[in-house]
């Protein structure tokens, strides 16, 4: 697991709106080697999807994505459309949180997975078809063949979120995004959707980036995660160290305030911490989450570079990693 498949240096992501230019990803940087899981965190708007759709060069016309993503070293920045278009879908995939946004409401569920084989895999007809009744059924769609036939809307959103999962695994993608994969899906189902993630990882060394609320997803799938907050890095380690001891207190925040757990599918699973993210057309020149932060002290109205500490962990914070240690659960949030 060392070769380098994906590289993002300084990721930035603007939005040019009429009240002003939205900082929605700010100088993000990370690595992930070939069979690597990667977890992205944080609260609603930290921008996480808006890093996903930068590096699938997907943004929204206003979006503007500078630095560089590069994927087996060719930065996909400076890619063309059609360029972009031989990878997408087939080396990098993306479930995207909303499962329309991927399927056609026009086509039958069939025809819109069988072209995927067709066009990238030169597949045809029946081969295309009974690989991807192979995939409906690694998903656990009941009755696979006969889903082939139906439209989207004839399918239950659980059912059409497994349908776009087994579309983008369906070129067996060398890495996936995954945007809240299996919010939309009941415990038992998000079960098994990590599962066939975790073979897929270990089968074709499958890279994974995996966008979620729930904690307990990153625990039970990555290998190292990214703290996000207000489009910046607060911290990246690997999923032990950053449970075991986390050393900014935003994470601190997320690991200990109360689930939301009245919330049935689980969309804010994530804890909640009081207080409301900074306004990205305007944000505070220092530590963006200095005013929610009881930690807090003069040196954060400067900002906080990400720094690097104990050989591969990295945090953004003034305070120290022994202060942080030591502040009680209760006493991190304001
Ligand atoms: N087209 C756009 N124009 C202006 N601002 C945008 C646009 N698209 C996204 N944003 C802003 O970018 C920020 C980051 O959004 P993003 O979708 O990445 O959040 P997220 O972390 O995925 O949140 P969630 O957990 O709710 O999915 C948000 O403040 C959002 O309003
Ligand atoms: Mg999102």
């Amino acid at each position: 697991m060392t070769s380098t498949l994906l590289q993002v240096e300084s990721l930035n992501v603007r939005f040019a709106t009429p009240e002003g230019e939205v900082a929605a990803v700010s100088d993000l940087s990370f690595t992930l080697a070939a069979g690597e899981s990667l977890g992205m965190v944080g609260e609603s708007g930290s921008g996480k999807s808006q890093t996903a759709f930068a590096l699938m060069g997907l943004l929204a016309k206003n979006g503007r994505a500078s630095g560089a993503v590069r994927y087996c070293g060719v930065n996909l920045l400076s890619l063309t459309e059609a360029q972009l278009n031989e990878r997408r879908g087939a080396e990098i995939a993306m479930i995207y949180q909303d499962p329309m946004t991927s399927l056609n409401p026009y086509l039958k569920v069939g025809d819109q997975l069988t072209e995927v084989l067709r066009f990238h895999k030169g597949l045809d007809r029946k081969a295309a078809f009974a690989e991807s009744v192979r995939l409906l059924d690694a998903v656990k769609i009941a009755e696979s063949t006969k889903r082939m036939g139906m439209y989207p809307h004839e399918l239950s959103g659980g059912m059409r979120q497994r349908v776009v999962i087994a579309m983008a695994l369906l070129c067996r993608p060398k890495l996936l995004i995954a945007d809240e994969p299996t919010t939309a899906l009941d415990v038992t189902v998000q079960a098994q959707i990590l599962k066939l993630l975790a073979d897929l990882r270990r089968d074709f060394q499958t890279a994974i980036i995996m966008i979620t609320h729930d904690l307990g997803v990153v625990a039970g799938v990555c290998d190292k995660v990214l703290v996000m907050y207000a489009g910046r890095v607060m911290e990246q380690a690997l999923v032990d160290d950053l449970f075991g001891s986390p050393s900014h207190p935003y994470t601190k925040g997320l690991l200990h305030a109360v689930p939301q757990m009245h919330h049935q599918h689980g969309a804010d699973r994530l804890a909640t911490i009081p207080g409301n993210p900074p306004n990205l057309l305007a944000l505070p020149p220092g530590c963006p989450f200095a005013p929610r932060c009881v930690e807090r002290f003069e040196a954060c109205l400067k900002p906080a570079p990400l720094q690097t500490f104990d050989g591969a962990r990295q945090r953004a914070c003034h305070r120290s990693v022994a202060e942080i240690a030591k502040a009680g659960a209760s006493e991190v949030i304001a």
